[in-house]
């Protein structure tokens, strides 16, 4: 039986305005389940949108149709964005979905009944973008200290959720043990949240309707927070007819985020665990942000970022590509075509896609397109292998630490390693000296078979390339599995190399800016 592997990502808000800061977090999301399903685990990658709360009721209202019709309509473009950038997710929660409400209004009755929720009421200031309410020290200049609009007065009968009785057990899981990662991030939280004191949440709405009711007392809704955070027990059965999934699958193994709701999901979530009873996920990761200063962004340039049009300008490979490396471990980064632009021309272009044109053209000019055997040995040949079969044990350990970049170097690491391979081995030399064919045969089998490691590695990162590279280097599909990277060799004598359509084009920078419309 294989060991499972449960990674989220947020569910998001269907705004509509979907950009590459959305695809950022799905991208990493994919990548990871994409490396553990090869590893051998049994994954499920679950993703979803997150639709209740008064803006989607405000917005709907004024566009003259019903709160569902507008989500409707929102999620189908999130959905088809997600099948543009191959994502393969196993779930997809909507908050809207019928098991998702019925679960979340058991939850909230048991914890009602059992006095983990009890009714009061509730005084505060309240960001309506933000969906927060705040405090009058947290909101002193009658500005949300989120988004900086201002915050209004509200004062409604409301249930609260007792977050108060489980601080001590938050504060010991936050400092005591690696739930929440980036290391850096458990210090923000224990410092703005746990050591101001952790007062009771209010769990529930009476002054707008686009929500889940509380089922025994149905002027109120559910508070949208709590609605949210359970999509990731609920998405897996819990609560629900079959709850098979929930049995195997929870805890999740990484719930994945950026920073701004770090705080969420590492004291209101393990609260909501603890008082239902639950174990609590293993690891919360929250990254940077991508950020787009970079790019000057005006309404007629904005369009740049628009993550179905990168796609298709750039291809779904290069922008997953980006995605992965934009970010140092933990901290922001920024976004400009410009670099997109330099990336994939030294990383997909130079490095990757060059060596493998210039090595399968080699191995058709010299061998007639037939992988030969290795005959003699070169001086070079310990130090190639050597640096294949390091590779994955790296990746590894890279992608259990969350270094995505890292886990992503490997790969290019590799194909540099391989692109130095050919220039010490210098084959066109070999080629002259009809003595020198033994170690020819062997520089050309080392580099094809080197090159289906690094086919074999991209497939966590690159949807679409391990496959064009596998049809031309001649790999047999049981060449393309983690497993079949524990040897150097698996590559046979005999396939067919065959050269196929560049793998990433040289991009033209003042020409693409200028087809994008940023000249
Ligand atoms: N609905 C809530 C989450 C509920 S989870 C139980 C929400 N939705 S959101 O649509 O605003 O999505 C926020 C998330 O989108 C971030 O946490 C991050 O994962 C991703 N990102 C959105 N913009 C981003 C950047 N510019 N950079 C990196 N990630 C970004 O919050």
């Amino acid at each position: 039986m294989k060991e499972k592997f449960y990674i989220t990502t947020p569910i998001y808000y269907p705004s509509g305005n979907w950009h590459l800061g959305h695809c950022y977090t799905t991208v990493c999301g994919d990548a990871i389940a994409r490396f553990k399903r090869l590893d051998g685990y049994d994954v499920y990658y679950l993703t979803g949108t997150d639709e209740h709360g008064q803006k989607i009721e405000k917005k709907a209202q004024e566009a003259g149709v019903t709160p569902k019709e507008l989500v409707d309509e929102l999620v189908e473009e999130i959905r088809s964005l997600w099948a543009t950038l191959r994502i393969t997710n196993d779930g997809f929660i909507r908050t809207t979905d019928e098991r998702h409400v019925a679960a979340v209004q058991k939850i909230f009755r048991r914890l009602y009944e059992q006095g983990d929720i009890y009714k009061g009421e509730y005084k505060g200031l309240y960001c309506t973008p933000c969906e927060a309410f705040w405090t009058e020290s947290q909101a002193a200049d009658g500005k949300c200290p989120d988004c900086g609009r201002p915050v209004q007065e509200m004062r409604e009968e409301a249930y609260f959720f007792r977050l108060s009785k489980y601080a001590d057990r938050v504060r010991e899981l936050l400092e005591n043990t690696d739930y929440l990662r980036p290391e850096s991030r458990v210090n923000e939280m224990v410092n703005n949240f746990l050591d101001a004191g952790l007062t009771d949440l209010c769990v529930s709405r009476t002054s707008f309707r686009w929500g889940i009711p509380v089922d025994f007392d149905d002027r109120h809704i559910v508070y949208v927070w709590l609605d949210a955070l359970t999509n990731y027990i609920t998405a897996l059965g819990y609560e629900g007819e079959d709850d098979a999934p929930f049995r195997r699958y929870w805890p999740a193994d990484v719930h994945l985020m950026a920073k701004e709701i770090v705080r969420f999901h590492s004291v209101i979530w393990p609260a909501i665990l603890m008082a239902l009873d639950l174990p609590l996920p293993k690891k919360v990761f929250g990254h940077g942000w991508l950020l787009f200063g970079g790019d000057k962004m005006s309404k007629s340039k904005g369009n740049v970022v628009d993550p179905f049009r990168l796609c298709e300008y750039f291809g779904v490979d290069s922008v997953r590509y980006y995605l992965l490396g934009c970010l140092p471990y933990g901290q922001d980064g920024q976004y400009s075509t410009e670099m997109l632009i330099e990336k994939i021309n030294t990383d997909l272009v130079n490095n990757l896609g060059n060596l493998v044109s210039r090595s399968v053209a080699m191995a058709e000019k010299y061998f007639g397109g037939i992988l030969p055997n290795p005959e003699t040995r070169t001086p070079y040949d310990d130090g190639l292998e050597a640096e294949c079969l390091a590779a994955l044990p790296k990746m590894r350990a890279a992608i259990d630490d969350m270094h995505l970049p890292s886990a992503l170097a490997v790969v290019t690491t590799l194909g540099e390693a391989c692109n130095k391979y050919i220039d010490n081995t210098a084959p066109w030399a070999l080629a002259k000296d009809a003595s020198r064919r033994g170690e020819l045969s062997s520089v050309i089998y080392h580099l094809i078979e080197a090159i289906r490691f690094v086919g074999v590695l991209a497939r966590p990162f690159l949807a679409e390339t391990p496959d064009r590279i596998f049809e031309q280097i001649g790999a047999a599909e049981e060449a393309t599995t983690f497993e079949s990277l524990s040897r150097f060799g698996a590559m046979k004598a005999g396939a067919v190399v065959k050269k196929g359509a560049s793998l990433f084009p040289r991009l033209d920078k003042d020409k693409v800016l200028e087809e994008l419309g940023l000249l």
